[in-house]
C-alpha cells in the first residue's frame, strides 16, 4: 500500500493548504475530499433536485474526476473544470446537507477509494472522515483544528466576494454543527489521530509538524543507519563528511564523542561498523 497520510478537521482549519503543502514536499498525490462533495452538489444546483434518492439516480448520468496533482488539482463533472462553481456562497450554503445522506457518502466513498488505490507514490487526503470510514489504515491519521474566531479570520482573508465576517463566522459554525452532528461517518478525529491545534502557527509551522510526525513514524522512506566503531576511528568524521556539514565533534583525543545514539543518522542502507 503506497503511504497514505489523512488530513481531517473542521472548515477553516488550513486542511487545504497543509495538505497540498504536504503533498508538495513528499511528491506525494494529493485529494481534496471536501471537492467531491461540492461537485456534487453543484449537480444538484444545476438539475434543480433536492431529494436524495433522486440524486442519487441522476449522479449516474455523470462522471466526476479529480486530477492529483498539488500543484494544480482540478474536480471535473464530465470533463469540465468546475474549480471556481463549486466555491460558490450557494455551494458552500448547501454541501453540509447534501454531504450528510448516506447514499451520497456511499457513491463518494467508493470514488475516494479509486483515487486513492490510483495512487503511485503516496497521497495526502483531506476531509471530515478519511482516517475513520475512508481509509482506516492510513498510516499517518492527522486532525487539524483551530478556534472559530482564527478559522473565520483565514476564511475571510480568502475570500474575495464581499462576504461579512459575522456571515462567514455563522456560516462555518452551521457546517460545524451539521458535519459533526450527522448520523453517517460525522466529523471527528479517529481515535489514533495525531491532533493539531493551528491556531497559532504559520501554514510553514503546521506543515512542519506533520512532517516531522512522519519522520518519526519513520514513513519518509529514509532508511535509519547507525554509526558504531570504537573511540577515534572515524564515525565523527563520516558522519560529517555525509551530512556535508559538521554535525559531531571531531577531536584528536579519543572519547570526545562517546554516545552512538548520537551518531544515529538517516543514510545509506546498511549499519556501518568501524573497528
Ligand atoms: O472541505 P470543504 O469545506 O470543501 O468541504 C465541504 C463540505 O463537504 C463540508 O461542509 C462537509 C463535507 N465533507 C464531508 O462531509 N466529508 C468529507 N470527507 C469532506 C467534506
Amino acid at each position: 500500500m503506497p503511504l497514505i497520510i489523512a488530513i481531517d478537521g473542521p472548515s477553516g482549519a488550513g486542511k487545504s493548504s497543509t495538505s497540498k503543502g504536504l503533498a508538495i514536499r513528499g511528491n506525494w498525490d494529493y485529494l481534496d475530499t471536501g471537492a467531491l462533495y461540492r461537485a456534487i452538489t453543484l449537480i444538484a444546483r444545476e438539475n434543480e433536485i433536492d431529494s436524495e434518492v433522486e440524486l442519487r439516480e441522476k449522479l449516474k448520468e455523470f462522471k466526476i474526476e479529480f486530477v492529483t496533482n498539488p500543484r494544480e488539482p482540478q474536480v471535473l463533472v464530465d470533463g469540465r473544470n468546475v474549480d471556481n462553481e463549486i466555491r460558490s456562497e450557494a455551494i458552500t450554503a448547501n454541501v453540509s446537507k447534501i454531504s450528510s445522506w448516506k447514499s451520497i457518502r456511499e457513491y463518494l466513498f467508493n470514488l475516494q477509494r479509486k483515487i486513492i488505490g490510483n495512487s503511485k507514490n503516496g497521497i495526502v487526503v483531506e476531509g471530515r472522515d478519511i482516517g475513520t470510514v475512508v481509509v482506516p489504515d492510513a498510516q499517518l491519521k492527522v486532525f487539524l483544528f483551530a478556534d472559530l474566531a482564527a478559522r473565520s479570520a483565514r476564511r475571510e482573508a480568502e475570500l474575495d466576494e464581499d462576504a461579512s465576517s459575522e456571515r462567514i463566522t455563522n456560516s462555518l459554525a452551521s457546517r460545524d454543527e451539521i458535519d459533526s452532528k450527522r448520523a453517517v461517518s460525522p466529523l471527528r478525529p479517529a481515535e489514533d489521530a495525531l491532533e493539531l491545534d493551528s491556531t497559532n502557527l504559520s501554514l510553514q509551522e503546521v506543515v512542519d509538524v506533520i512532517w516531522d510526525w512522519l519522520d518519526r513514524k519513520n514513513l519518509l522512506g529514509l532508511p535509519k543507519v547507525a554509526v558504531i566503531g570504537r573511540p577515534n576511528v572515524g564515525k565523527s568524521s563520516l558522519l560529517n563528511a555525509l551530512a556535508g556539514e559538521n554535525r559531531a565533534i571531531v577531536d584528536d583525543a579519543a572519547g570526545t564523542t562517546r554516545d552512538p545514539i548520537d551518531e544515529l543518522i538517516e543514510f545509506g542502507g546498511s549499519i556501518w561498523r568501524f573497528v
